[in-house]
Protein backbone atom coordinates (compact mmCIF):
# COMPACT_ATOMS: atom_id res chain seq x y z
CA UNK A 1 0.00 0.00 0.00
CA UNK A 2 1.83 3.38 -1.03
CA UNK A 3 2.20 5.79 1.79
CA UNK A 4 0.13 8.80 1.67
CA UNK A 5 3.49 10.50 3.09
CA UNK A 6 5.56 9.88 0.40
CA UNK A 7 6.18 12.37 -1.91
CA UNK A 8 5.95 11.86 -5.78
CA UNK A 9 7.10 15.09 -7.13
CA UNK A 10 10.11 16.04 -4.77
CA UNK A 11 13.97 14.70 -4.96
CA UNK A 12 14.98 12.35 -2.01
CA UNK A 13 17.36 13.05 0.15
CA UNK A 14 19.30 10.05 2.01
CA UNK A 15 21.83 10.04 4.76
CA UNK A 16 23.09 9.28 7.47
CA UNK A 17 25.59 8.51 10.71
CA UNK A 18 26.63 5.69 12.42
CA UNK A 19 25.63 6.19 16.07
CA UNK A 20 28.92 6.97 17.70
CA UNK A 21 27.47 8.89 20.58
CA UNK A 22 27.11 13.06 20.56
CA UNK A 23 27.08 14.78 18.13
CA UNK A 24 29.52 18.19 17.85
CA UNK A 25 29.46 21.68 15.69
CA UNK A 26 31.70 19.92 12.79
CA UNK A 27 28.90 17.11 12.33
CA UNK A 28 26.76 20.43 11.96
CA UNK A 29 28.61 22.35 9.57
CA UNK A 30 29.94 19.10 7.28
CA UNK A 31 26.69 17.73 6.94
CA UNK A 32 23.33 18.44 9.09
CA UNK A 33 23.43 22.15 8.50
CA UNK A 34 22.52 20.54 5.01
CA UNK A 35 19.83 17.96 6.16
CA UNK A 36 17.98 20.83 7.81
CA UNK A 37 18.21 23.29 4.99
CA UNK A 38 16.89 21.03 2.51
CA UNK A 39 14.38 19.81 4.58
CA UNK A 40 13.21 23.13 5.51
CA UNK A 41 13.47 24.25 1.28
CA UNK A 42 10.15 22.43 0.37
CA UNK A 43 11.09 20.92 -2.57
CA UNK A 44 12.86 17.58 -1.24
CA UNK A 45 11.69 14.72 0.89
CA UNK A 46 14.30 13.45 3.70
CA UNK A 47 15.20 10.39 5.30
CA UNK A 48 17.73 10.09 7.98
CA UNK A 49 19.19 6.82 8.53
CA UNK A 50 21.20 5.83 11.92
CA UNK A 51 23.87 3.64 10.91
CA UNK A 52 23.93 1.18 13.91
CA UNK A 53 25.15 -1.82 11.55
CA UNK A 54 27.95 0.33 9.87
CA UNK A 55 28.81 0.86 13.29
CA UNK A 56 29.96 -2.40 14.17
CA UNK A 57 32.65 -2.29 11.04
CA UNK A 58 35.07 -0.50 13.53
CA UNK A 59 33.77 -1.57 16.52
CA UNK A 60 31.61 -4.95 17.66
CA UNK A 61 31.03 -3.93 21.03
CA UNK A 62 27.02 -3.11 20.92
CA UNK A 63 26.36 -2.57 24.65
CA UNK A 64 26.41 1.28 24.01
CA UNK A 65 24.97 1.31 20.75
CA UNK A 66 20.86 1.67 22.14
CA UNK A 67 21.96 4.71 23.96
CA UNK A 68 23.90 6.42 21.69
CA UNK A 69 21.82 5.92 18.61
CA UNK A 70 19.17 7.83 20.80
CA UNK A 71 21.64 10.27 22.00
CA UNK A 72 22.04 11.16 18.25
CA UNK A 73 18.06 11.34 17.48
CA UNK A 74 17.74 13.42 20.13
CA UNK A 75 20.96 15.75 18.44
CA UNK A 76 19.31 15.95 15.22
CA UNK A 77 16.11 16.60 16.62
CA UNK A 78 17.81 19.63 18.72
CA UNK A 79 19.20 20.89 15.51
CA UNK A 80 15.74 21.05 13.87
CA UNK A 81 14.96 17.90 11.93
CA UNK A 82 11.14 17.48 11.89
CA UNK A 83 10.26 13.69 12.03
CA UNK A 84 6.84 14.22 10.83
CA UNK A 85 8.35 15.20 7.47
CA UNK A 86 11.65 13.54 7.63
CA UNK A 87 11.37 9.70 8.94
CA UNK A 88 14.48 8.90 11.13
CA UNK A 89 15.09 5.45 11.32
CA UNK A 90 18.01 2.62 12.51
CA UNK A 91 19.36 0.69 9.93
CA UNK A 92 19.35 -2.23 11.78
CA UNK A 93 15.46 -2.46 11.99
CA UNK A 94 14.72 -1.83 8.05
CA UNK A 95 15.73 -6.13 7.13
CA UNK A 96 15.69 -4.56 3.63
CA UNK A 97 18.95 -3.21 3.59
CA UNK A 98 20.99 -6.62 4.28
CA UNK A 99 19.17 -7.79 1.53
CA UNK A 100 19.92 -5.28 -1.09
CA UNK A 101 23.74 -5.43 0.15
CA UNK A 102 23.94 -8.91 -0.94
CA UNK A 103 22.69 -8.05 -4.31
CA UNK A 104 24.62 -5.39 -4.54
CA UNK A 105 27.99 -7.40 -3.36
CA UNK A 106 28.09 -9.76 -6.30
CA UNK A 107 27.57 -6.57 -8.41
CA UNK A 108 31.43 -5.02 -7.40
CA UNK A 109 35.06 -6.27 -7.33
CA UNK A 110 37.37 -6.99 -4.20
CA UNK A 111 39.85 -4.81 -5.47
CA UNK A 112 37.69 -2.00 -6.46
CA UNK A 113 36.72 -2.06 -2.41
CA UNK A 114 40.28 -2.45 -1.91
CA UNK A 115 41.31 0.97 -3.45
CA UNK A 116 38.93 3.03 -1.78
CA UNK A 117 40.77 5.85 -0.12
CA UNK A 118 38.62 6.63 2.41
CA UNK A 119 38.57 2.81 3.81
CA UNK A 120 42.55 3.62 2.80
CA UNK A 121 43.06 6.12 5.43
CA UNK A 122 40.62 4.85 8.29
CA UNK A 123 42.80 1.72 8.07
CA UNK A 124 45.69 3.74 8.76
CA UNK A 125 44.66 6.30 10.90
CA UNK A 126 42.44 4.16 13.63
CA UNK A 127 45.59 1.30 13.26
CA UNK A 128 42.86 -1.17 12.66
CA UNK A 129 45.32 -3.72 11.23
CA UNK A 130 43.39 -6.61 9.60
CA UNK A 131 39.93 -5.89 8.59
CA UNK A 132 37.12 -7.83 8.54
CA UNK A 133 35.15 -8.91 5.46
CA UNK A 134 32.01 -6.29 6.38
CA UNK A 135 34.19 -3.74 7.04
CA UNK A 136 36.03 -4.02 3.49
CA UNK A 137 32.01 -3.98 2.19
CA UNK A 138 31.09 -0.77 4.32
CA UNK A 139 30.36 1.22 0.58
CA UNK A 140 28.35 -1.56 -0.08
CA UNK A 141 26.04 -1.42 2.75
CA UNK A 142 26.13 2.66 2.10
CA UNK A 143 24.75 2.45 -1.78
CA UNK A 144 21.90 -0.15 -0.13
CA UNK A 145 20.99 2.57 2.32
CA UNK A 146 20.89 5.20 -0.20
CA UNK A 147 19.06 3.32 -3.25
CA UNK A 148 16.88 1.47 -1.04
CA UNK A 149 14.96 4.80 -0.94
CA UNK A 150 16.20 5.92 -4.10
CA UNK A 151 18.45 9.10 -2.94
CA UNK A 152 18.92 11.27 -5.43
CA UNK A 153 20.76 14.08 -2.95
CA UNK A 154 23.42 12.54 -0.50
CA UNK A 155 24.69 15.62 1.83
CA UNK A 156 27.41 14.26 3.74
CA UNK A 157 31.01 15.75 4.97
CA UNK A 158 34.04 15.23 2.51
CA UNK A 159 35.29 11.83 3.75
CA UNK A 160 32.53 10.25 1.95
CA UNK A 161 32.65 11.19 -1.37
CA UNK A 162 35.03 8.15 -2.12
CA UNK A 163 31.58 6.31 -0.95
CA UNK A 164 29.01 7.70 -2.86
CA UNK A 165 31.11 7.13 -6.04
CA UNK A 166 30.86 3.28 -5.47
CA UNK A 167 27.53 3.88 -4.69
CA UNK A 168 26.73 5.53 -8.68
CA UNK A 169 28.86 2.72 -9.92
CA UNK A 170 26.58 0.20 -8.32
CA UNK A 171 23.64 1.88 -9.08
CA UNK A 172 24.82 2.27 -12.81
CA UNK A 173 25.94 -1.70 -13.11
CA UNK A 174 22.98 -2.94 -11.21
CA UNK A 175 20.90 -0.93 -14.18
CA UNK A 176 23.50 -2.14 -17.06
CA UNK A 177 22.31 -5.65 -16.10
CA UNK A 178 18.85 -6.24 -14.98
CA UNK A 179 16.74 -2.91 -15.94
CA UNK A 180 16.37 0.76 -14.84
CA UNK A 181 15.45 0.73 -11.26
CA UNK A 182 18.06 2.90 -9.48
CA UNK A 183 18.78 6.44 -10.03
CA UNK A 184 22.61 7.86 -9.75
CA UNK A 185 22.50 9.84 -6.64
CA UNK A 186 24.58 13.01 -6.39
CA UNK A 187 26.85 13.93 -3.27
CA UNK A 188 26.01 17.47 -1.60
CA UNK A 189 28.90 19.25 0.33
CA UNK A 190 28.54 21.95 2.90
CA UNK A 191 30.63 25.54 2.29
CA UNK A 192 32.34 24.48 5.61
CA UNK A 193 33.07 21.11 4.88
CA UNK A 194 35.57 21.06 8.06
CA UNK A 195 35.49 22.29 11.21
CA UNK A 196 39.13 22.62 13.11
CA UNK A 197 38.72 21.14 16.79
CA UNK A 198 39.93 23.29 19.76
CA UNK A 199 43.31 21.97 18.92
CA UNK A 200 43.91 22.61 15.88
CA UNK A 201 42.98 19.17 14.85
CA UNK A 202 39.64 17.61 13.05
CA UNK A 203 37.22 18.23 15.31
CA UNK A 204 36.55 14.57 16.99
CA UNK A 205 34.62 13.60 20.28
CA UNK A 206 37.49 11.17 20.98
CA UNK A 207 40.50 13.70 20.27
CA UNK A 208 38.37 15.63 23.16
CA UNK A 209 38.80 19.15 21.25
CA UNK A 210 35.12 19.06 20.37
CA UNK A 211 32.53 21.72 21.37
CA UNK A 212 29.09 19.34 21.39
CA UNK A 213 25.82 20.39 20.36
CA UNK A 214 24.72 19.64 23.66
CA UNK A 215 27.06 21.66 25.82
CA UNK A 216 25.87 24.21 27.83
CA UNK A 217 27.22 27.90 27.76
CA UNK A 218 29.18 27.38 30.31
CA UNK A 219 30.80 24.27 28.35
CA UNK A 220 31.53 26.29 25.66
CA UNK A 221 32.90 29.19 27.15
CA UNK A 222 35.25 26.69 29.36
CA UNK A 223 36.23 25.02 26.25
CA UNK A 224 37.18 28.32 24.06
CA UNK A 225 39.03 29.28 27.05
CA UNK A 226 41.05 26.93 26.13
CA UNK A 227 41.50 26.70 22.30
CA UNK A 228 44.78 26.85 21.01
CA UNK A 229 45.69 30.64 19.06
CA UNK A 230 48.42 32.11 16.90
CA UNK A 231 51.45 31.11 18.96
CA UNK A 232 52.71 34.17 18.11
CA UNK A 233 50.22 36.58 19.63
CA UNK A 234 51.67 36.05 23.26
CA UNK A 235 49.86 38.97 24.76
CA UNK A 236 47.17 41.59 24.25
CA UNK A 237 48.99 44.11 21.95
CA UNK A 238 51.15 41.67 20.10
CA UNK A 239 49.55 41.61 16.49
CA UNK A 240 48.10 38.23 15.04
CA UNK A 241 47.47 36.36 12.38
CA UNK A 242 43.98 35.51 12.31
CA UNK A 243 44.60 33.34 8.96
CA UNK A 244 46.26 30.93 11.11
CA UNK A 245 43.98 30.76 14.67
CA UNK A 246 41.34 28.33 14.94
CA UNK A 247 39.50 30.72 16.55
CA UNK A 248 39.31 32.96 13.45
CA UNK A 249 37.60 29.86 11.66
CA UNK A 250 34.98 30.00 14.12
CA UNK A 251 34.15 33.62 13.93
CA UNK A 252 34.12 33.43 10.10
CA UNK A 253 31.42 30.60 10.89
CA UNK A 254 29.57 31.66 13.65
CA UNK A 255 29.96 35.93 14.10
CA UNK A 256 30.40 36.31 9.96
CA UNK A 257 28.64 39.97 10.81
CA UNK A 258 32.30 41.06 13.15
CA UNK A 259 34.42 39.17 11.09
CA UNK A 260 36.57 42.25 9.52
CA UNK A 261 36.17 44.02 12.74
CA UNK A 262 37.64 40.67 14.36
CA UNK A 263 40.38 40.97 11.81
CA UNK A 264 41.35 44.42 12.10
CA UNK A 265 41.36 43.54 15.91
CA UNK A 266 43.41 40.80 15.92
CA UNK A 267 45.93 42.17 13.26
CA UNK A 268 46.49 45.45 15.02
CA UNK A 269 47.08 44.01 18.38
CA UNK A 270 43.89 46.03 20.02
CA UNK A 271 41.97 42.56 20.25
CA UNK A 272 43.34 40.18 23.26
CA UNK A 273 42.56 36.89 22.50
CA UNK A 274 40.76 36.30 25.49
CA UNK A 275 37.95 38.73 24.33
CA UNK A 276 37.97 37.68 20.77
CA UNK A 277 37.28 34.19 22.10
CA UNK A 278 34.77 35.11 24.43
CA UNK A 279 32.92 36.96 21.77
CA UNK A 280 33.19 33.41 19.69
CA UNK A 281 31.90 31.61 22.96
CA UNK A 282 28.76 34.13 23.06
CA UNK A 283 27.80 33.74 19.12
CA UNK A 284 27.90 29.92 19.39
CA UNK A 285 25.81 29.86 22.60
CA UNK A 286 23.41 32.23 20.55
CA UNK A 287 23.67 29.65 17.74
CA UNK A 288 22.84 26.79 20.47
CA UNK A 289 20.33 28.20 21.87
CA UNK A 290 17.33 27.07 19.75
CA UNK A 291 18.79 23.82 19.97
CA UNK A 292 18.73 23.79 23.95
CA UNK A 293 15.13 24.76 23.68
CA UNK A 294 14.34 22.16 21.23
CA UNK A 295 16.16 19.48 23.08
CA UNK A 296 14.62 20.59 26.07
CA UNK A 297 11.19 18.91 25.08
CA UNK A 298 12.45 16.00 24.50
CA UNK A 299 14.57 15.56 26.92
CA UNK A 300 12.90 13.28 29.99
CA UNK A 301 10.39 12.02 27.69
CA UNK A 302 12.31 8.58 26.13
CA UNK A 303 8.49 7.62 25.43
CA UNK A 304 8.46 10.29 22.63
CA UNK A 305 11.41 9.64 21.40
CA UNK A 306 11.24 5.70 20.80
CA UNK A 307 7.49 6.52 18.51
CA UNK A 308 9.56 8.84 16.64
CA UNK A 309 11.90 6.08 15.98
CA UNK A 310 9.19 3.88 15.46
CA UNK A 311 6.92 5.75 13.16
CA UNK A 312 10.08 6.13 10.79
CA UNK A 313 10.93 2.25 11.11
CA UNK A 314 7.75 2.19 9.65
CA UNK A 315 7.54 4.49 7.10
CA UNK A 316 10.99 3.15 5.61
CA UNK A 317 9.84 -0.16 5.86
CA UNK A 318 7.40 0.31 3.39
CA UNK A 319 9.19 2.68 0.86
CA UNK A 320 12.05 0.00 1.25
CA UNK A 321 9.73 -2.71 0.90
CA UNK A 322 8.62 -0.88 -2.82
CA UNK A 323 11.96 -0.85 -4.19
CA UNK A 324 12.67 -4.36 -3.02
CA UNK A 325 9.37 -6.03 -4.98
CA UNK A 326 10.75 -3.47 -8.14
CA UNK A 327 14.28 -5.40 -7.62
CA UNK A 328 12.76 -8.72 -7.35
CA UNK A 329 10.63 -8.24 -10.57
CA UNK A 330 13.26 -6.91 -12.39
CA UNK A 331 15.91 -9.84 -11.51
CA UNK A 332 12.62 -12.11 -12.19
CA UNK A 333 13.87 -13.39 -8.57
CA UNK A 334 10.80 -14.27 -6.82
N1 LIG B 1 29.41 6.40 6.21
C1 LIG B 1 28.67 7.47 6.81
C2 LIG B 1 29.53 8.15 7.87
O1 LIG B 1 30.45 7.57 8.38
C3 LIG B 1 27.39 6.99 7.45
C4 LIG B 1 26.41 6.44 6.47
C5 LIG B 1 25.94 5.18 6.43
C6 LIG B 1 25.79 7.15 5.41
N2 LIG B 1 25.04 5.04 5.44
C7 LIG B 1 24.92 6.21 4.79
C8 LIG B 1 25.87 8.46 4.94
C9 LIG B 1 24.15 6.58 3.67
C10 LIG B 1 25.10 8.80 3.82
C11 LIG B 1 24.26 7.87 3.20
O2 LIG B 1 29.28 9.28 8.21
Amino acid sequence: MPNPKDPVDKKIILSGMRPTGKLHLGHWTGALENWVALQNDGGYSNFHLIADYHALTTNLDTSHIYEYSIDMVLDWLAAGIDPEHSPVFRQSQVKEHTELHLIFSMLITKSRLERNPTLKEQVRDLDLGPISYGYLGYPVLQAADILLYKGEIVPVGDDQLSHIEITREIARDFNRQYGNVFPEPEPKLTKFARLPGLDGKKMSKSLNNAILLSDSPEDVKKKMKKAVTDPQKIRKGDPGRPDVCLVFTYHKKFNAAEEQEIRRGCESGQLGCVDCKMRAAERINEFLDPFRERRKHYEGKPEEVKKILKNGEEHARTVAQRTMNEVHQTMKIG
